[in-house]
């Protein structure tokens, strides 16, 4: 099978990166923050602090994950509802963020996203995926950009929703969430030691998918 890995920090295109390559290139897409945003929904509706590893450990044998994938879009659902939704809101992100912390829910989601990777030709994002869940993936990518630009797109996208934010808000959520995946003990984001770093500070979307696509034509000739 063939893995790309595409890690980096919150809000620097990687879903909207790894959507579009994978429709060129014919693989699945798999976006695993959907995973840990998932836990944190399960947690926050339980009215569990997601922060707190005590609370949050012993409830995990209730949370029940399926990925499904139809026309090339990922659901996730959770004991059976689509919950794809209902986790993109800033305070599951925040949540997912703070439950991704506790390594208990980092190996609770280990399988299902290595059984994935062993079925299918995949691209696969999230913050550890080069150095934890695919350290064999044939091509590695840190895909980052100043936190102002992650914010300004973020902020966008949330307008666009519908979402009742200030740009203010989202860049103090996006620094606050880097600091907390850079520093946590269990599998910090940080960049394996064979990855092609691109900073997309400077790149309109179509640039960065341009720049992804000949990356994956280069190393792997497709
Ligand atoms: O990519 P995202 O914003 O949907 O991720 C939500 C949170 O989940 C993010 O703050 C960090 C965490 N995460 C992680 O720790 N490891 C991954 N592979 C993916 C996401």
């Amino acid at each position: 099978m063939i893995h790309i890995a595409i890690d980096g920090p919150a809000g620097a295109g990687k879903s909207t990166i790894a959507r579009a390559l994978a429709a060129q290139i014919g693989f699945i897409y798999v976006d695993t923050g959907a995973l840990y945003r998932t836990v944190g929904l399960f947690m926050l509706r339980a009215g569990v602090d997601p922060a707190d590893a005590e609370a949050v450990v012993p409830r995990l044998n209730g949370v029940q994950i399926a990925l499904t994938f139809s026309e090339g879009e990922q659901h996730v659902l959770l004991s059976g509802e689509d919950v794809s939704e209902a986790i993109r809101t800033p305070e599951v992100s925040m949540a997912a963020s703070a439950v991704s912390a506790i390594p208990a829910v980092r190996a609770f989601l280990l399988s299902l996203q290595k059984e994935l990777a062993a079925a299918n030709n995949v691209i696969m994002d999230g913050r550890d995926i080069g150095t934890v869940i695919l350290p064999d993936a044939q091509l590695k990518i840190f895909l980052t950009a100043s936190p102002q630009a992650r914010a300004q797109r973020r902020f966008a996208q949330l307008q666009e929703k519908g979402e009742a934010v200030s740009y203010d808000e989202v860049l103090r959520d996006i620094q606050k969430r880097d600091e907390q995946d850079m520093t946590r003990a269990a599998a910090p984001l940080k960049p394996a030691p064979d990855a092609r770093l691109v900073d997309t500070s400077d790149c309109t979307l179509e640039e960065s998918i341009a720049r992804v696509r000949e990356l994956v034509r280069d190393v792997l000739g497709y």
